[in-house]
């Protein structure tokens, strides 16, 4: 990862593979859950790894946004 790359975008969220905020949420949107999976969408694979733990907040983000959506009775 390159933190100095990342610290002047905060959009960018893999510096590896140049993966976006709007990607990462895009395969969040199509189902993906799994760090893993949401690299392959974007057609790449983790390298380094580092950007793991931001991507599963995105995940995790999602997650809560939907959960706190009012329930039809
Ligand atoms: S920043 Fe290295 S794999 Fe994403």
């Amino acid at each position: 990862m390159d933190a100095d790359r990342k610290a002047q975008d905060p959009t960018l969220v893999c510096t590896c593979s140049d993966l976006y905020l709007y990607q990462i949420q895009q395969a969040i949107v199509e189902g993906e859950d799994e760090y893993n999976e949401i690299m392959q969408y974007n057609d790449t694979l983790p390298r380094c790894g580092e950007c793991q733990d931001h991507v599963d907040a995105l995940v995790a983000a999602s997650t809560i946004q939907y959960n706190d959506q009012p329930q039809d009775k």
